[in-house]
């Protein structure tokens, strides 16, 4: 079966641009992506490509040549789904925040109201893909839906997980080191699965698009990023015992990392991980292991989440007691607020969780990020809901300009490692802060040796 027509349903950090990538690989395939939220459908449809609502290098270029062409975004999700041949469900699946498995499981209700959706709207057979993250066997819940509320047309259901990480998505998109493709061993199963296969044969070589059965490609999703999150944990667990030894992590990592069998990436000691998936997923686990009693295999997983959080409290508090232990009325300034360079995503971002500690000890608290807009991190602090958001308000500000959050400062925090700070005038910068100066850079992007040199007392993640 040829794919002429794909709807996908969820028009976010995946959705967005793994559509864009389709469109721009398969021109004879006309891409819908719809989605309920008409301010996100709007941006992605603002004349400017440089509005969209993703930021993400090189993604504006992409759509801008698609656009109009076979893409389309739009908030008509019935007729998309109507016209569609395959569907791919890209909506969120955030953790639980009510009832049972509060906390910790995936919200599902997103996922099952696309279903029944779906199901009342199909008036022709159609191929679902489950392109979100998604607990092993949601499958099973979606034929159930699909099967018992429909209009009597088949749907073969597949499950496809998307691997990018957002800063890069364009290039992780163009040269995926794998496509997952799960679904039934059935004659209808098989011919679903080749014809995603084809999809993607456009540009991915055909040893790189792995196929397996639906529960193997469910899990696979999730535990890639729990292995992913468990690397940045157990760099960080070491980054703390570095500094009570005088061992250095860069140093150490690098030792490590070339060990062939264990690989370089993924070793960089951090201010903790970010991300609207690694705790998500693990969470989701960890869940998924208790619902089925395994208890031992749950805890060794939380533990990942457990040190994760203990490193974003110790840098928070290292910044309090290096400023001789009270940092009320202090200017900080914190540079970098979303989750990791080259994005404006700040779920999950350490820098939220660094700057609600200080808030908390009333420190006055200055945020500069290159491409985080003011409202997003009101939202993220009102979120936490430790403050009212007036409190936020006065006692957090953020600055278009990094030259104004520094100066006078008791502090700077670097908290995300966007290219640009590298390139500051550092010197200029020391001469703007309070003395003495003190620089914490939380992912160490910084020469540290220069920055000693200029007068500046450093602070980096993983060295004594
Ligand atoms: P997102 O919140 O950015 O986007 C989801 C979109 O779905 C939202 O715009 C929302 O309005 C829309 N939506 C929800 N219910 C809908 C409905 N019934 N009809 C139409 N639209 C609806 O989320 P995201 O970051 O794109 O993540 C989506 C899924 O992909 C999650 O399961 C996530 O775990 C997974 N994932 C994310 C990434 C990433 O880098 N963000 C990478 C791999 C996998
Ligand atoms: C991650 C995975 O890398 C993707 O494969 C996956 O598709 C995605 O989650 C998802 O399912 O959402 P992402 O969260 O976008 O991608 O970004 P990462 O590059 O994985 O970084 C996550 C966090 O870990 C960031 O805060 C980053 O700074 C931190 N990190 C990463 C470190 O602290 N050290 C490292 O060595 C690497």
């Amino acid at each position: 079966m040829e794919v002429k027509n794909i709807c996908c349903i969820g028009a976010g950090y995946v959705g967005g641009p793994t559509m864009t990538m389709i469109a721009a690989k398969c021109p004879s395939i006309r891409v819908n992506v719809v989605d309920i939220n008409e301010a996100r459908i709007a941006a992605w449809n603002d004349p400017n490509v440089d509005n969209i609502p993703i930021y993400e290098p090189g993604l504006s270029e992409l759509v801008a040549e698609t656009r109009g062409r076979n893409l389309f975004f739009t908030t008509e999700v019935n007729k998309a789904i109507t016209e569609a041949d395959m569907i791919f469900i890209s909506v969120n699946t955030p953790t639980k925040t009510y009832g049972v498995g509060k906390g910790m499981a995936a919200d599902l209700k997103y996922i099952e109201l696309c279903a029944r959706q779906i199901a009342s709207v199909a008036k022709s057979d159609k191929i679902i893909v489950e392109k979100s993250t998604l607990p092993v066997r949601t499958a099973e819940a979606l034929r159930s839906i699909l099967d018992n509320t429909g209009n009597g047309v088949n749907f073969d259901i597949l499950s496809n997980p998307e691997f990018l990480a957002e800063g890069t998505a364009v290039s992780d998109l163009l040269n995926p080191d794998r496509v997952l493709i799960g679904g039934e061993d059935t004659e209808r199963g098989r011919a679903a699965q080749q014809a995603l296969v084809d999809v993607y044969s456009n540009w991915v070589p055909k040893d790189q698009i792995l196929t397996t059965n639906v529960w193997s490609s469910e899990l696979s999703k999730l535990t890639a990023n729990a292995f992913l999150a468990q690397r940045v944990s157990s760099i960080n667990a070491l980054s703390e015992l570095c500094e009570v030894t005088e061992a250095d992590i860069g140093e150490v990592a690098r030792a490590i990392g070339s060990d062939s069998r264990i690989g370089s990436k993924f070793l960089k000691a951090s201010v903790g991980f970010g991300g609207s998936c690694f705790q998500k997923d693990i969470l989701n686990l960890v869940y998924i292991a208790q619902s089925y009693g395994l208890k031992e295999v749950a805890d060794y997983w939380e533990q990942v989440i457990i040190m994760n959080d203990h490193q974003k409290r110790r840098f928070a508090k290292k910044i309090v007691k290096t400023l001789f232990n009270t940092v009320s009325g202090k200017k900080i300034a914190i540079l970098g607020w979303a989750f990791k360079k080259d994005t404006n995503d700040t779920r999950e971002s350490a820098a939220i969780y660094v700057a609600d500690y200080l808030l908390n000890e009333q420190a006055e608290v200055v945020i500069y990020d290159p491409k985080v807009t003011v409202d997003q991190i009101y939202s993220d602090l009102d979120y936490l809901g430790t403050r009212s958001s007036q409190e936020n308000r006065n006692l957090l500000k953020v600055v278009n300009d990094p030259m104004e959050a520094v100066n006078n400062a008791h502090a700077t925090a670097i908290l995300t490692e966007w290219d640009e700070f590298i390139d500051y005038d550092w010197e200029t910068i020391n001469d703007k802060m309070l003395k003495p100066a003190f620089l914490f850079d939380g992912r160490r992007i910084l020469d540290e040796n220069k920055l000693k040199d200029l007068g500046f007392d450093f602070y980096g993640i993983g060295k004594g």
